[in-house]
């Protein structure tokens, strides 16, 4: 094998956010750039001789080109052997129980999740670890710190591989095995939820909708819920994972997700999203009686959405629903050893864990600070607010994972989702929550506004607002039960009297200006007072959220890009 060793000026910007490094694909494809930063994570992750990796994908734009810089680069540092997704596909949770179920060194995903596709669009590289999961910020900040050293990375001299086709091939010495990329994924989900029940639902007569935006999981969707659960074919709605997700935004929420939100509440649907949404279209034909289930997920399948028919599940109660009803499936029968939520998730899930008896911890956003707790056997279910719900079975969120658990709940129970969700608030309270996000800010104005709510940290604590009083106000730093690792810096945290509290935080995955998110949670006791608008109920919190940031004076702006 000819290996070229070629002289390389490092860039500075190349550290990974919250999850992996995400840039604009022209930023990737400028020469070197790719090539640094992949000659850093080898260099960094110092792999034996002959180890093996996963590499595959969320099919988007410069995926495949990607790939196979990859696997020369990967020949060159000594790999023996890459399992690549076939057509470069594979879903972030397929790629986790890959590397999991042949016992790789580790595994590359490139994705940049729900970011917008496209050659004008966003590109993403990620780096996991031999569980399965992304790599820990110790192993982050490494493979940053190299890449601002690398003055050269080495790379085969060798023809592509035929990515196309499943089957074994050598590049440069370096066996690449091109495999089936939804098999394993789908045995796993087999072995986890009873099929026979679910099929027997959607036998009698339920009906679903899976939209799978045009990205990665049309292929898993249609395998598990149409092939090996009998729903019938169209199920799945934009199945065929596109380079650049037909232009869509494939981020599984009420404002992104619209054609699905249209199937699910019909005329209904306008009164969704933010101000950006787009317009509907009129009702189609199939959904003049809207399905019982609907479902999306995102880019790269480890996000979902789950709807009943005119009836949002917010995915901090979908976690917790999910933990009160885990008994009903048999991957989970034997019981949780324990739940995992990101701090600005809403406590529902804490509620859950209390009548079980069982712990919840309280993590930083990023499903990378759950995998210590899998790994020590600590949780055995996690979520984020974010759209994110997932367990031991793999190291990653999963999106078709969260669809499967509701469609296996729904079949055993035999209610609607709203009503399971309305049983589920009447016996534990219910936490109103909603996430208000501001894209697009200078970075300027948005640092400015976290460092005001930060100057008042001292003052506020005992200040009324209305009818609420401010209790403590903090930045939330977390230290890891497992490692003693410590990450600071997580998220402003004002939390009242009441247990309500309103939390700021900037994004770590955008790729333009910043975003701010501001999270908002008050609980509600009081079967009778469920049932409002969560906006409307987080209406005095809103308020204040403006008022101690500035919000207006220092953005120019009032209302959010999105709602969730
Ligand atoms: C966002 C979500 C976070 C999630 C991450 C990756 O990160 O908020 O919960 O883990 O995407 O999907 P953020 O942009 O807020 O840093
Ligand atoms: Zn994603």
């Amino acid at each position: 094998m000819n290996i070229r060793t070629v002289a390389t000026a490092p860039f500075n910007d190349q550290k990974p956010g919250t999850s992996g490094l995400r840039k604009k694909v022209s930023v990737f494809q400028s020469p070197n750039y790719l090539e640094n930063f992949v000659q850093a994570i080898f260099d960094t992750i110092a792999a034996p001789a002959g180890s093996t990796l996963v590499v595959g994908g969320d099919g988007r734009y410069y995926n495949r080109e990607a790939i196979q810089i990859i696997l020369r680069i990967a020949a060159a540092n000594g790999f023996g052997k890459v399992l690549v997704g076939q057509g470069g596909i594979l879903s972030t949770p397929a790629a986790s129980c890959v590397i999991r179920k042949y016992r790789t060194f580790g595994g590359i995903i490139l994705s940049a999740s729900h970011n917008p596709g496209g050659p004008d669009g966003d590109f993403g590289i990620k780096y996991n670890t031999a569980n399965g999961g992304p790599a820990p910020e110790k192993i982050t900040d490494a493979i940053y710190a190299r890449s601002k050293a690398l003055d050269s990375y080495r790379i085969a001299d060798a023809p592509g591989v035929a990515l196309d086709q499943q089957g074994s091939f050598s590049l440069g010495g370096m066996a690449v095995e091109v495999i089936d990329p939804v098999a394993d994924y789908a045995g796993l989900m087999e072995s986890l939820f009873d099929f026979e029940a679910i099929r027997a639902l959607l036998k009698g007569g339920f009906r679903m909708c899976f939209d799978a935006m045009h990205a990665v999981t049309g292929p898993y969707a249609k395998e598990i819920i149409e092939k090996r659960l009998g729903a019938p074919g169209g199920t799945v709605i934009n199945g065929v994972p596109l380079p650049d997700f037909g232009q869509g935004h494939p981020d599984p929420n009420l404002t992104y997700a619209h054609e699905l939100v249209e199937i699910m509440y019909g005329a209904s649907a306008a009164a969704f999203g933010s101000a950006q949404a787009a317009p509907l279209s009129p009702l189609p034909e199939r959904s003049r009686r809207q399905p019982d289930f609907g479902a999306a997920s995102d880019g790269d399948g480890d996000r979902n959405m789950i709807l009943g028919r005119h009836f949002f599940v917010n995915p901090s109660d979908s976690l917790a629903v999910i933990a009160a009803n885990a008994a009903l499936a048999p991957g989970y029968a034997k019981g949780l050893a324990g739940v995992a939520r990101s701090m600005p998730t809403s406590g529902a899930a804490d509620r859950v864990a209390a009548k079980l008896g069982i712990p919840c911890y309280e993590t930083p956003t990023g499903w990378k600070f759950f995998g210590n707790l899998m790994d020590a056997g600590k949780v055995t279910l996690c979520g984020e607010e974010s759209f994110g719900t997932g367990s031991d079975h793999v190291r990653e969120k999963d999106g078709l994972w969260a669809v499967l658990f509701w469609l296996n709940i729904l079949a055993k129970r035999g209610q609607s989702v709203e009503d399971i969700v309305h049983r589920h608030w009447a016996e534990y309270g219910r936490n109103f929550y909603s996430r208000h996000d501001y894209e697009g800010l200078p970075s300027d104005a948005a640092n400015g506004l976290m460092a005001h709510l930060k100057s008042q940290f001292a003052s506020l604590p005992g200040q009324r607002f209305g009818s609420y009083q401010v209790k403590l106000c903090d930045d939330f730093s977390y230290t890891d039960p497992i490692d003693a690792s410590v990450s600071t810096g997580q998220g402003l945290r004002v939390i009242f009297e009441d247990g309500s509290r309103i939390v700021f935080r900037l994004s770590g995955t955008g790729t333009e200006g910043a975003t701010l998110r501001i999270y908002l949670e008050a609980f509600e006791p009081d079967a009778a007072k469920q049932r409002r608008d969560a906006q409307e109920a987080l209406a005095g919190l809103i308020n204040i959220a403006h008022e101690l940031s500035e919000l207006k004076q220092r953005t120019g702006r009032e209302q959010p890009t999105v709602i969730t």
